[in-house]
């Protein structure tokens, strides 16, 4: 970077020219809108209306209002110049219940925003759940029952065929493992239990739900590509000590392998089995037959990246800090026992997500290497910064600039290592209701001003317009060593 000419803006690398840019956003973070035309309650809904559930008691009520402002956030769209727009279905507008017949006016918002996506010739990337359940089917068990997943698949045949003419790709489920761990484990999501013994049954439900959807999918929309999205980490040990390789080993399995090794291999890896076999009811609500809808073939996969993760065993927290280091006071599940450190001198994001861009790199090589060759979309990554709008009305934030290019150019190395990285969607198109955390965390590279509404596209946005047309890694003037 040393070498570029500060003043001017250089792109370098270029992607193959068939490379897909794109942007992406969630239903409840950004629609607002949540009693219109029919809309039932999610568990988003009721999880952001329990005090103390949600940071500042922020809800998804109005969010970014997109629901009524879509014709704009679609021109903000063709500005970026994206060839794709991920963004995701709410199953609570389709089926009011979570069952019963399709509510109409629910599709026909999402029918007009297709329409729109296809006039301004972008691509829908559609995302059948972005956890939003409906709220009645948490009241019967929710995740932890089975019958949540075949509610799911009567969910999915109704949205591909109302839709499925004019959508090629497909996403089952955004992050399970956050709907299962986060939500039935932690409590930190919706629905706030923290069991793990639900977690772990939840973690199976929703990945039989993404197996249902695949052969509806498959013949409800000829030529339908159709993937999942995982939010997956690359995971270090603190140190060469076993333990710690141990622990490493165990969060790997919690994160990553609990879902890649049954979608591409058709088994849940035997440690985690293990590791889980006493809680109740754990993966012994699995089924003959269960692993086979599972792991049919499917498409392409999506993969989140945000931060890299560092553990040691927790026997040795004390060890690490004398050593300097810092140890995460936050302890999800304390069943792993394991504990987070800091590498000193490593950027942090306002999420407190440390940033290690090479973390994508070897992750994306790890994936080939281990578990498949299929098409690889990175369906979201970014990062959430302090910004502000300055006197001049701009949003300067070039820490954001600084993070993407970085994570393109990492994933532009993991091409070079000849993975199959076919898009790249930068989260996220608009600043947006960051679940547990409300509006507190900007993620946008638009800038949205939650009172009135009005959109400002950040410095992020621009630069991101002109990776798009130059279609290569674009190191900006404002990036790095000045
Ligand atoms: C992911 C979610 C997405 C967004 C980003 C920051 O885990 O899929 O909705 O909140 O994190």
């Amino acid at each position: 970077m040393t070498t570029l000419d500060k003043n001017a803006i250089a792109s370098v690398r270029p992607f193959p020219p068939e490379f897909l840019w794109g942007a992406a956003t969630a239903c409840y973070q950004i629609e607002g809108a949540v009693t219109a035309d029919g809309r039932g309650p999610s568990i988003w809904d009721t999880f952001s209306h329990t005090p103390g559930a949600v940071w500042n008691g922020d809800t998804g009520d109005i969010a970014c209002n997109h629901y009524h402002r879509m014709d704009e956030d679609l021109d903000l769209l063709q500005r970026l110049g994206v060839g794709a727009y991920r963004f995701s279905v709410a199953w609570p507008r389709v089926q009011p219940s979570g069952q019963g017949p399709a509510n109409m006016r629910g599709l026909d918002f999402y029918r007009r925003l297709i329409d729109g996506l296809r006039r301004r010739d972008i691509e829908p990337t559609l995302t059948l759940y972005h956890w939003d359940l409906p709220q009645p089917l948490e009241d019967a068990g929710g995740w932890c029952v089975r019958d949540t997943a075949e509610r799911f698949a009567d969910y999915v045949d109704i949205v591909a065929r109302a839709l499925g003419t004019d959508v090629e790709h497909w996403i089952t489920l955004n992050e399970p493992w956050c709907s299962s761990w986060l939500g039935y484990g932690a409590g930190e999501h919706a629905p706030g239990v923290k069991d793990i013994g639900k977690a772990a049954a939840a973690n199976h439900h929703l990945l039989y739900a993404h197996g249902l959807a695949v052969p509806i999918l498959r013949s409800a929309v000829p030529g339908a590509k159709v993937g999942i999205t995982l939010n997956l980490g690359d995971h270090q040990p603190g140190s060469m000590h076993e333990l710690d390789q141990a622990a490493a080993k165990r969060a790997d399995g919690n994160l990553n392998r609990l879902f890649l090794e049954p979608v591409f291999h058709g088994r849940y890896p035997e440690d985690m089995l293990e590791h889980y076999r006493d809680v109740s009811p754990g993966f012994s609500v699995m089924r003959d037959g269960d692993l086979e809808v599972i792991s049919q073939p499917i498409d392409f996969l999506g993969v989140n990246y945000y931060f890299p993760s560092t553990v040691i065993d927790a026997s040795r927290e004390s060890e690490a800090r004398l050593a300097g280091y810092y140890v995460s006071p936050d302890v999800q599940f304390p069943d792993l026992n394991l504990r987070s450190i800091e590498t000193p001198g490593r950027g942090k994001t306002s999420m407190d997500w440390e940033i290690k861009a090479s973390g994508l790199t070897s992750l994306l090589v790890r994936i080939r290497d281990d578990y498949t060759d299929l098409p690889i979309y990175i369906t979201e990554n970014g990062a959430a910064f302090d910004d502000y709008v300055d006197p001049d009305n701009r949003v300067l934030d070039h820490n954001r600039v600084a993070y993407l290019q970085e994570h393109i150019s990492a994933m532009h190395d993991a091409l070079d290592a000849g993975v199959n990285v076919q898009g790249y969607f930068v989260w996220s198109l608009l600043d947006n209701f960051e679940w547990a955390f409300g509006y507190s965390r900007r993620f946008g590279i638009v800038w949205v001003d939650f009172p009135t509404g009005n959109r400002l596209p950040k410095e992020s946005f621009h630069w991101y317009c002109e990776t798009i047309r130059s279609n290569s890694v674009v190191y900006a003037r404002s990036v790095g060593a000045e």
